[in-house]
């Protein structure tokens, strides 16, 4: 498992191996067989027959992070503290038993595989664009626990090391040296191992900075005015932006200001006690469960239709790739070695959305990113025309033009005359149904919707729309088209707003009955952003626009016929609409004002049009109405088959509309609350505010559902 190898000059090489693994983990395994080798390493020195350590491994990855499966299950805090404390341990003996250790990293690094990295006394990277390095825990509501926050602080400072640690960003070997978490970066593994050994033969210091008399932490520690000034205002910064939905974050901040004023073993054991808390708070095991496992069961296509080969796109056309969408879905193919062709109504029209992507690629060739041959090379991969004769070779094609039934139905039909009958052609509508736009299609099974969300290359997710005459080859080759260019793809039914802006609109609908019924704006708005809301409702009731809003849930009327009941907020839509004539953003009119750099404010004149003012309030109250409203639209979702899986239903909405991921989802919002807990609050909700939050049949079924039941009560 650990490969000793020693050399002529007295440099040993310790490979690490795990047998039966695609990759190497911490665990206790390599622990137990880390202590023979640190034994040894101990009696080498003492005899002088030792003058360095290379760690590195003889797996394609360096070493990977902790085992997310056990921190997501266990529930005992004294074991979790104890495994803390046994890492750190392990690490210290590592770098300190007075001989230098160089880590080579061949490969990724991430959590506490790069903890292990920061423990040694210098680090190299291969320069390979695949290696990927960092301590991105917080995304999983998670700190580093292997002395990574402590480590950090010691060798860049509290500032810097907040800034890498709270951002959870993944690093480039490249990006990863201009960040200073890096020493060096070799060309190949053979060099690196050479360099390895060169510093190790010229550097005879192998004690760290946090061991010796007289250092101190870079920029000084919280003791001092500028540091504690600093950690003050990012408190301040933090609950601003989090309102203390994400203590993540705050821990880390927490652990560098208190561990910054102790000597090093005290701070690591702080580190381990925030560590600990944090494994039990329900906002890491809902991040666990949505970034780990949701993610992993959408990764594994266990929604997607089975039975059909992987089908690997080479090349995609995009028609009305001038526009906001069509560019962002060309660069997002661009991105992940795709060619497209960029049609519009003319070539000087789709020309705009070359130079959308230039501007995207200027920056990273300045940054160093990218070399500029590399950005030549991506552009040399674009074809913009005019002319859908150029879909011929093409095997897929995304329509993106105009929200309009006629035009996309022209378009479709243009390009299918050219596009083989292998190809797929695929719409971006929000508001059409598919199967409707589909009637025209020469191949109505191979047309299928493939829904972007703005902007389309930064929003990880696309709805993937079955018509009613979509194939499942189709489904499952979009689904495969939607991986190609790493995004998650959800299934979901052809109903109107699909899933995302269906369940999106419930929650602008119960702002806007707030609204009606007297409470401040400004509350609501507020409320809605503490609820962990990317937005206040009525701010994205404005992006959206008031007609889209109104538009859905006049297709839910249609949709359920005579058993639907009006939602209360339908009133003050119309009224916004109709008699105020202010329907949102894009006519600088709508709940908000809007100035001419785009900046907004409330309407002063909203409390004059609605209602009294309520000045008393229950604030859980209104944000569990802001929240349940969705939650429970969700599970109609899921009874009505427009979405398949709780797994899609959680992500979907975390990165369809911005549901809040600390509660992990529109599903684990359950669990996070209590099964039995929440029914009560739906039906004591239902009592004061109507049927819209009656309880859908489904939920029992998710409840009785054993396995589903793991799922929702994980961590109750
Ligand atoms: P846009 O107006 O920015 O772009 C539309 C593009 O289509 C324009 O470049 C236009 O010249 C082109 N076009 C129109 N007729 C054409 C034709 N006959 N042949 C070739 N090109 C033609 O519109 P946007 O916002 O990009 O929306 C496009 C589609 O994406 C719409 O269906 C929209 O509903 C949908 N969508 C929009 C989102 C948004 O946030 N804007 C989000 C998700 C989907």
């Amino acid at each position: 498992m650990i490969y000793y190898k020693k050399d002529t000059d007295n440099i040993v090489t310790l490979t690490l191996d795990m047998k039966g693994r695609p990759m190497n983990v911490i665990n206790h395994e390599i622990f137990e067989a880390f202590v023979p080798v640190v034994e040894q390493l101990k009696a080498d020195k003492k005899r002088g027959t030792l003058r360095g350590v290379i760690l590195t491994s003889g797996k394609k990855t360096f070493l990977a992070g902790g085992d997310l499966e056990y921190l997501y299950q266990t529930h005992d805090p004294a074991e979790v503290f104890a495994f803390c404390e046994k890492m750190k341990k392990f690490l210290r003996e590592l770098e300190s038993p007075g001989v230098a250790v160089v880590a080579a990293l061949n490969g990724s690094a991430i959590g506490t595989g790069f903890e292990v990295a920061l423990a040694c006394h210098h680090r190299i990277a291969v320069n390979d664009k695949r290696t990927v390095l960092g301590l991105p825990e917080v995304e999983l509501g998670l700190i580093p626990g292997g002395g990574g926050i402590v480590r950090l602080m010691w060798l860049l400072g509290i500032e810097k090391a907040f800034h890498i640690l709270s951002s959870g960003q993944r690093y480039s070997p490249r990006e990863a040296l201009q960040a200073g978490i890096i020493d060096d970066l070799a060309p190949n593994q053979k060099e690196m191992l050479e360099m390895a050994k060169d510093w190790l033969l010229s550097n005879k210091e192998s004690r760290r900075p946090w061991d010796q008399t007289g250092q101190s932490i870079p920029g000084g520690s919280a003791k001092e005015a500028t540091a504690a000034e600093y950690v003050r205002a990012e408190a301040a910064r933090l609950a601003a932006k989090t309102h203390h939905n994400y203590p993540a974050p705050q821990a880390i901040l927490n652990v560098l200001s208190e561990g910054s004023k102790v000597d090093f073993d005290t701070a690591e054991r702080i580190e381990s006690r925030y560590y600990t808390q944090l494994v039990m708070s329900k906002q890491c095991k809902n991040m666990i469960k949505a970034f780990w496992f949701d993610s992993n069961y959408i990764k594994h296509g266990l929604n997607r239709p089975k039975g059909f080969g992987k089908f690997r796109p080479k090349k995609v056309g995009i028609i009305g790739a001038g526009g906001l969408m069509g560019s962002g879905i060309a660069y997002a193919c661009l991105q992940n070695g795709l060619d497209v062709v960029m049609k519009d109504v003319s070539k000087l029209i789709a020309e705009r959305g070359r130079d959308y992507v230039r501007n995207k690629l200027h920056p990273l060739i300045q940054s160093g990113e990218m070399t500029k041959a590399e950005g030549d090379k991506m552009m040399h991969r674009i074809v913009t025309t005019e002319d859908p004769r150029e879909f011929e070779t093409c095997d897929l094609v995304i329509e993106a033009v105009f929200e309009n039934a006629m035009v996309k139905q022209k378009v479709t039909k243009e390009a299918e005359v050219f596009m083989d009958e292998y190809s797929f052609m695929a719409s971006n509508t929000v508001s059409i149904p598919i199967t409707k736009l589909a009637e025209v299609s020469m191949r109505p099974d191979n047309y299928v919707g493939l829904h972007f969300f703005h902007p389309a290359d930064e929003v990880p997710l696309v709805e993937i729309v079955r018509g009613a005459r979509t194939s499942e080859e189709t489904v499952a080759r979009a689904f495969d088209f939607v991986k190609a260019i790493q995004k998650t793809p959800i299934i979901v039914k052809d109903d109107w707003g699909f899933y995302a802006a269906r369940v999106q609109n419930t929650y602008i609908l119960e702002g806007i009955t707030m609204l009606k019924e007297g409470y401040p704006p400004a509350l609501i708005e507020n409320l809605g952003r503490q609820a962990g809301m990317p937005k206040g409702a009525l701010a994205m009731a404005d992006d959206l626009g008031l007609n889209l809003v109104f538009n859905y849930e006049s297709q839910a009327g249609e949709h359920y016929g005579p058993k639907y009941i009006p939602h209360p907020a339908v009133e003050a839509l119309d009224k916004m609409l109709q008699e105020l004539q202010r329907p949102g953003r894009h006519k600088k009119a709508g709940f908000y004002t809007y100035a001419e750099d785009g900046q907004r404010q409330l309407w002063p004149e909203l409390s004059t049009h609605f209602g009294p003012q309520l000045s008393n309030f229950d604030r859980q109250e209104l944000i569990d109405r802001l929240l349940i409203s969705q939650v429970l639209e969700a599970v109609w979702c899921m009874q009505e088959g427009v979405i398949n899986s709780i797994a899609a239903a959680n992500l979907g909405s975390i990165y369809g509309w911005g549901f809040p991921s600390f509660k992990g989802g529109t599903i684990q919002y359950i669990a996070d609350y209590g099964v039995e807990a929440f029914i009560a609050r739906c039906k004591d909700l239902r009592g004061k505010y109507g049927s819209r939050f009656r309880i859908p049949k489904r939920l029992e079924e998710l409840v009785k559902d054993s396995e589903l039941v793991g799922d929702l009560v994980g961590m109750v």
